[in-house]
């Protein structure tokens, strides 16, 4: 979702400002712009509909001179994606400049209000009523542009993360946040603000993250000054970047995706890293040692999640139901949020997001913390949102995910709860303790056989080329990994536009059956565990219905070899790991056909990365 960089410092601004905008690309937008304060002390505003590259050959021939800028990527939500509506914004005299991240949601009143004091609006969006909401404060109230801000951000309904630019302070950037992240980074003698430290991690490795309601100053002959929106003054906390350069590159790899499939075994030994030890067949959490009583004493787990993270909370829930014997329900955040759930606060609830910054998810969690209950969350982006309001959490520690689509972070995911329910299934005597030792032993194995079904991806290409014109999918799974069939399909529709359904193996016969034909490949999950007879029995049944089926097995599998149309073998583990395995060939499979059909993997249509607003 939108993308915000900003600079101020010695240095030419804009290729920092462009540089920037590259790295923030996979957050996902539609539109992109630039404004800069030359040394003639004016402000000049570039934008363009498209990619970042369609900006720079717009703005090759005009003055893109400047220490100090700001530039965006939009996604569009108010007003459809044109240059018009594009950031940055004017306002009305041109003196002020503004980039937005989030949605203002009372801008109609508000615009109403300035459209009756004489002001016009050259764009659709809720963000030039913002910037033109701090000019008329700052000229009727007389005052000063960061109180300007302040006043103007009181009346404001809604999420932002702004940074304003004043040509009559050409040293000076102004910048707040209420839900939508804002991170400060901090150089020598000079300053960047992004969305996320992506755009920072080659100048500097400190960084200030800005809280809700908080206004930060940026000047680079002074220090940083935070206050917030009603003005208290706030010191700012310097925290040092765990992120290097190398992980936002491709590594050799043609997309962002492939390298992060392929990361895969790392991620997870990653993950795992100082929590298992393998030679005590031993896993230590700190999060789960720190509140061990709030897990074992729990009546009920609420997790809640959007997209891939909810697959990850589902299998979570078969994970955690087994081992600890806790009921566990599974929310969509979206839905948790609005329909006055009941929450009580013997309930933990665990928060899952890769990004840390999901607008609905961030919600969930602070209607939950409201009502008492304790708040654990699973994240990847260190310092992100989610985890700081959060009560205690888990990082997973995949690192940067710079393709849209997830996927080393969802198996770090499941890594991540699948090393909690066996902590509180333990703590609890709900686990054996041979069925622990063997878990967290075969956990140990599971990086080198994600490695052996990596081994298979060229095939995969291959056969992948074969269903490059299906116009749907149907993918079945069951136990746990009918959330790998959901997730599975999820991967298809995201970056393949292929219309793609995931169903519960058994379920089929309940409606999706009528669908079966030669034209409609049928993904089926299906690992020798729980209920591998059954799902047989689905596979056989699509057969006689002339279906195409395409299996995911445990390997030396010779019944459904001899019945599916095409066979990818996972090395057998204990059960509740499947997932780590089976997910694999679905993530190359979604990969391989994205491909063959041209599509932009990395920065599927319509999609972000960081969902900051509802
Ligand atoms: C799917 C995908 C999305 C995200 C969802 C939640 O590939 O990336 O469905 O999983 O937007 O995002 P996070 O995990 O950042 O809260």
């Amino acid at each position: 979702m939108c993308g915000i960089i900003g600079y101020v410092g010695k240095r030419d601004a804009y290729p920092i400002l462009i540089k920037g905008l590259h790295r923030l690309e996979y957050r996902g937008y539609d539109s992109a712009g630039v404004a800069l304060i030359n040394e003639a002390g004016k402000l000049n505003v570039f934008k363009a509909k498209g990619k970042v590259a369609e900006l720079e050959t717009f703005a090759t021939d005009k003055d893109t001179t400047g220490h100090i800028g700001i530039a965006h990527t939009r996604w569009a939500t108010h007003g459809e994606p044109n240059t018009a509506n594009a950031h940055p914004h004017y306002s009305a005299s041109e003196r002020l400049a503004i980039i937005h991240n989030g949605i203002i949601e009372n801008y109609s009143v508000l615009k109403a209000g300035l459209m009756q004091e004489g002001y016009s609006f050259k764009s659709d969006t809720d963000t030039e009523v913002l910037v033109q909401l701090i000019e008329y404060t700052q000229v009727d109230r007389h005052v000063d542009l960061r109180t300007a801000v302040q006043l103007a951000l009181q009346q404001v309904i809604g999420a932002y993360a702004i940074v304003v630019l004043d040509q009559e302070h050409p040293d000076t950037l102004i910048a707040a946040r209420k839900g939508s992240p804002l991170v400060v980074g901090i150089g020598d003698d000079e300053y960047f603000l992004a969305s996320d430290a992506t755009p920072i991690v080659e100048y500097t490795d400190k960084v200030i993250y800005i809280e809700d309601e908080e206004v930060v100053t940026i000047s680079n002959d002074r220090e940083v000054e935070i206050v917030t929106i009603g003005n208290v003054q706030k010191p700012p906390e310097i925290q040092r970047l765990e992120m290097s350069l190398s992980q936002l590159e491709k590594g050799g790899y043609p997309h962002f995706m492939l390298k992060e499939i392929f990361e895969q075994p790392r991620t997870l030994t990653d993950s795992m890293r100082g929590r298992i030890n393998l030679r005590q067949d031993n896993i230590s959490l700190s999060g789960f040692i720190d509140n061990r009583e709030r897990f074992i004493n729990a009546k009920r787990i609420i997790i809640t999640a959007c997209g891939t993270s909810w697959h990850a909370g589902l299998i979570a829930m078969y994970a955690i139901e087994e081992f600890a014997r806790i009921p566990v329900e599974v929310e969509y955040s979206s839905e948790f949020r609005y329909r006055r759930p009941v929450i009580d606060k013997d309930d933990v609830v665990i928060a899952i997001s890769q990004s840390g910054e999901t607008a609905d998810t961030l919600a969930a969690i602070q209607l939950a913390k409201e009502r008492g209950a304790f708040i654990f969350a699973i994240c990847n982006v260190v310092g992100a949102s989610i985890p700081r309001v959060s009560h205690s959490g888990c990082y997973t520690h995949a690192g940067p995910e710079i393709g849209v689509a997830s996927t080393k972070a969802f198996t770090a995911q499941v890594v991540a709860l699948t090393m909690l329910a066996l902590c509180i299934g333990k703590e609890k005597g709900t686990l054996s303790p041979d069925k622990y030792f063997a878990i967290v032993r075969e956990l140990g194995q599971i990086p080198d056989k994600i490695e052996r079904v990596l081994g298979q991806n060229k095939r995969i290409a291959e056969f992948a080329k074969m269903f490059m014109y299906a116009q749907s999918f149907i993918y079945l799974g069951r136990g746990y990994n009918f959330p790998v069939a959901l997730e599975g399909a999820l991967k298809l529709k995201e970056i393949s536009y292929i219309h793609a359904e995931g169903y519960p193996a058994a379920e089929m016969k309940h409606g999706p059956i009528a669908l079966i034909s030669r034209e409609m490949p049928v993904v089926v999950v299906a690992p020798q565990c729980g209920t591998y007879e059954k799902v047989v029995s689905n596979i056989q049944e699509i057969k006689a219905r002339k279906g195409r089926v395409i299996a995911i097995v445990t390997e030396g599998d010779d019944l459904i070899s001899k019945i599916a149309d095409f066979v990818i073998e996972v090395p057998r583990t204990e059960e509740c790991l499947t997932p780590l395995l089976t997910v694999i060939p679905l993530q190359l499979i979604a990969y391989h056909i994205a491909v063959v059909k041209d599509c932009d993997v990395d920065q599927p249509r319509n999609l972000a990365k960081s969902v900051t607003v509802e």
